[in-house]
Order: structure tokens, then C-alpha cells, then sequence
């Protein structure tokens, strides 16, 4: 005879759905996990010993008394303190990661520009060294602006370990895949993803298969956080859940080590005997994050119009001023174009905020031509910009059915600083000398003939 289940037992879920095996979902969670059993301290942060000899240590991203909704630290139990990761630094030459404020004297940024995909190369470049800033803006020393980098990976870092004081690194892959050992984790990421490596998170980056290129918009400021929805409401756009934290994941390897640390711009280097990724268990709500682009869920004109692109915000970093980011991370992906009687593509304006564009994969749709998967382009504050000729007549002509806006993924860094130009991008990477001539065959149309379109 079977025996009755009694209505106190629950059914358990037989798999994980949804939850990606070494990651746990949510965005800005109070997280907690352990590599070892029992490592992590339970109802308190700090016993008077710690399970297993491990150390106790709060790693601090907000201000202890920032309101308790903006409030975020993980604390960590870990082989040795940081103190021991932290030896005599010596300040070393990283010659292509630059930071603002940065103003080069014989290079302009008035100018509308675009960029072919910088070339991969067989030059051993590492995460650090392969850093090439296109833009900066604001200062790094007030902890306002931003970075824009492209990455050129070629080489792996070997007990080699990187943390950067003055940013959180969002990163968006373009070719090749990396990973990322951290403090708190390890973080795998390909094209289509993106990350988010906190501001003081100690990490080394891995090669998976190949070189690697990507883009990189390093925040001096408040940390990136989900847009607000209004009254499109608790769903679409980012989804929390659709974020993953990896779980807690150490190494206890004795071997000469080396981090680098980036500080007000400068770059110093400390020599230890050991690695520092010793966290065993951690909880807190200050962790590094991936998020997988193909989830995002756009909303858009359903009759007419072309709403503002902030419609399609992914995570924003605010700045002082309400409703002004410091920066926007906004998604331009697959979506159903059905707006009636509507010019679909983005208008021609000019914007307060500058406006720095990469190209993951595909085709955009005001710039059918010129702007390619790892291209980038610049629209810089108050500059005018829109689609090309081509754009301009297939959309001005178009008969608009309901039409799939296929195989596309750009992205754009918006801030509220001018962007200003290295060196770098005026001089070394691929510049389209001509890429302002894409507006010069627009006609004036005009003749002040009523009826007339
Ligand atoms: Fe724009």
C-alpha cells in the first residue's frame, strides 16, 4: 500500500531551473555562499574565532552610513587578510589605460567620429596591458565620469592579480571568451553578455579560447544600478532575476604573485607569496555580477513615434542630479519595428549627454554601412547627429509593415560629461576620415511648395 503524503510534506523542485550551476540569480541580493561547509558564520559577521582559522574582513562599496537602499558591502572569510596582499608598491607605466581628466593638447573631440574594430594582434597583451581608452570624462579623483577602453586580449594573467580602485568595470564582450577569477568567484563570459567587476574586487582574467576583444566603460562613479521603470511597472526591460552572481570559490596556492592596483589613475604593483582570490565563504550584497544581454526585454512604440532611446536603459549609474546618469548603459537589440506613419529610425538631434556607441554584432539600423561588429562611434555633447542618406531615404520611403529588426546588438555608454579622446583613438586606432561625409549627400528637399514631403 502506498503511503499517503501528509499535507505538512512539500514537493521539491527536482532541478534548478533557471539557476546556472556555479552562479546565484538576483541583482543587488543579499547573497550569501561557502566554499566549505560551515565556513560562513551564521547570525553574526565577526565571532571571536572563524571556522577553520579563515580570517573576517568587510569590504566596503558604499559609505557605512549610505541609506540603507544604496548601503552595500560583502563580508568575506578568507586564508589570509588583505593586509597580505598588500605589500611596498612600486608604481609601474601602463601607457594605454588612461584616465580623466585626460585633455590631449593637439587631439579635438569636437567632432562627430567613428571607428573601424581595432585589429587583434599577436603582441602578448593582458588584461592590463591590453587596455586601450578611447574616452574620458569627468575626474577620477572626484569619482565623477567615466572611461570608455577596448580591450585586446591575448595572454592570460598567471599569479598575476589586478584590482582597480578608482572604477567598476562593466564589460562587454565583443569576440573571444574570458574568465574571471575573483574574490568572491569565478565569472565566465562570451559575446552577448556583459559584467560587472566591482570597484575594489581583486581578480586575474583568463583566455578561454582565443584572443578576446571587447569594450569596457570604467565607472569613477556611483555604482550602476537598474533604471527605474514608471509605469511600464514591474516587469520587462532587465529582469532581476536574469543576473548571476557566482558562488564562493578559492585558491590556496603559495606562489610568488603579483597585483597591480589602479589608483587615482596611476598604476602601482605589490609582490606577495601567494594568491589573494583565499575567500572561502562570503554574504553581503557587493559582488561581481553577469548578465546575459539576449534577456533583456525591449518596449517601444506600439502606433507611432520613436520614443526616446532611454527606453532602452539596462542599468544606469546616476549622478548627483535626479534623473541625470552619470552614465547609461543602453541596448539596441532585436525588436518588431511597427510604428504607423512614423520615421523609425533614430531622429537627427543634438544632446546634452555624449554618446559613445560600440557594435557587438550586426547591422544598425540609422547606419547601414560603416558601422561594424567591434566598431565604435562618438556623438559627443551637442553635436549634431542622425541617420546616413541611406538610412534617411529607406526609411522616409519605406512601406511600413511590421517589419523584424534581425541580427542586431549595439550598445551605447552614455554620460552626462563630454567625452574627450586619447591619443589613441585620434591617432593610433582606425578612425573613419570620412565618416562625417555620411550626412553630406542629404538633400534639401524644401521649395516651399505646400503638400509637399
Ligand atoms: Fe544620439
Amino acid at each position: 500500500m502506498n503511503k499517503q503524503a501528509t499535507p505538512r510534506e512539500m514537493q521539491r523542485a527536482a532541478t534548478t531551473v533557471g539557476t546556472h550551476e556555479g552562479y546565484m540569480p538576483g541583482f543587488g541580493n543579499d547573497f550569501e555562499t561557502e566554499a566549505l561547509p560551515g565556513a560562513l558564520p551564521q547570525g553574526m559577521n565577526s565571532p571571536q574565532k572563524c571556522e577553520y582559522g579563515l580570517y573576517g574582513e568587510q569590504l566596503s562599496g558604499t559609505a557605512f552610513t549610505a541609506p540603507s537602499h544604496q548601503n552595500e558591502r560583502t563580508w568575506c572569510y578568507r586564508i589570509r587578510p588583505s593586509v597580505k596582499h598588500s605589500h611596498r608598491y612600486e608604481r609601474i607605466d601602463v601607457p594605454y589605460w588612461k584616465s580623466a581628466p585626460h585633455v590631449v593638447e593637439d587631439v579635438t573631440s569636437l567632432g562627430q567620429y567613428r571607428w573601424d574594430p581595432v585589429p587583434t594582434t599577436d603582441e602578448p597583451l593582458t588584461w592590463i596591458t591590453g587596455m586601450r581608452t578611447m574616452t574620458t570624462a569627468g575626474d577620477v579623483n572626484t569619482q565623477v565620469g567615466m572611461a570608455s577602453h577596448i580591450y585586446l586580449v591575448t595572454e592570460s594573467m598567471v599569479d598575476d592579480y589586478f584590482y582597480s580602485a578608482d572604477s567598476e568595470l562593466l564589460i562587454v564582450p565583443q569576440d573571444g571568451k574570458l574568465r574571471f577569477y575573483t574574490e568572491l568567484g569565478v565569472i565566465d563570459l562570451e559575446p552577448k553578455e556583459i559584467a560587472i567587476i566591482p570597484r575594489g574586487l581583486l581578480y586575474r582574467v583568463e583566455l578561454l579560447d582565443g584572443p578576446a576583444r571587447g569594450f569596457v566603460c570604467e565607472n569613477y562613479g556611483q555604482k550602476f544600478d537598474l533604471p527605474g521603470r514608471g509605469p511600464i511597472g514591474a516587469n520587462c526591460m532587465a529582469n532581476r532575476r536574469d543576473f548571476k552572481t557566482p558562488v564562493a570559490a578559492y585558491e590556496d596556492r603559495e606562489e610568488p604573485s603579483t597585483v597591480t592596483v589602479k589608483w587615482c589613475g596611476q598604476f602601482h604593483v605589490t609582490k606577495i607569496g601567494h594568491s589573494p582570490l583565499d575567500v572561502v565563504a562570503w554574504h553581503g550584497n557587493y559582488a561581481p555580477v553577469k548578465y546575459d544581454l539576449r534577456t533583456y526585454c525591449p518596449v517601444g512604440a506600439v502606433l507611432f513615434d520613436h520614443p526616446d532611446p532611454s527606453i532602452f536603459t539596462v542599468l544606469t549609474a546616476p549622478s548627483g542630479v535626479e534623473g541625470t546618469a552619470n552614465i547609461d548603459f543602453v541596448l539596441f537589440r532585436e525588436r518588431w519595428m511597427v510604428a504607423e506613419d512614423t520615421f523609425r529610425p533614430p531622429w537627427y538631434h543634438k544632446n546634452i549627454m555624449s554618446e559613445l556607441m560600440g557594435n557587438i554584432y550586426g547591422q544598425y539600423d540609422a547606419k547601414p554601412q560603416g558601422f561594424v561588429p567591434g566598431g565604435m562611434s562618438l556623438h559627443n555633447m551637442m553635436l549634431p547627429h542622425g541617420p546616413d542618406r541611406n538610412a534617411f531615404e529607406g526609411a522616409s520611403n519605406a512601406d511600413l509593415q511590421a517589419e523584424k529588426l534581425d541580427n542586431t546588438m549595439s550598445f551605447m555608454f552614455e554620460t552626462r560629461f563630454p567625452q574627450h579622446l586619447t591619443a589613441f583613438a585620434g591617432k593610433e586606432a582606425p578612425l573613419q576620415d570620412d565618416y562625417i561625409d555620411c550626412w553630406t549627400s542629404l538633400e534639401k528637399k524644401f521649395d516651399g511648395t505646400p503638400g509637399r514631403k
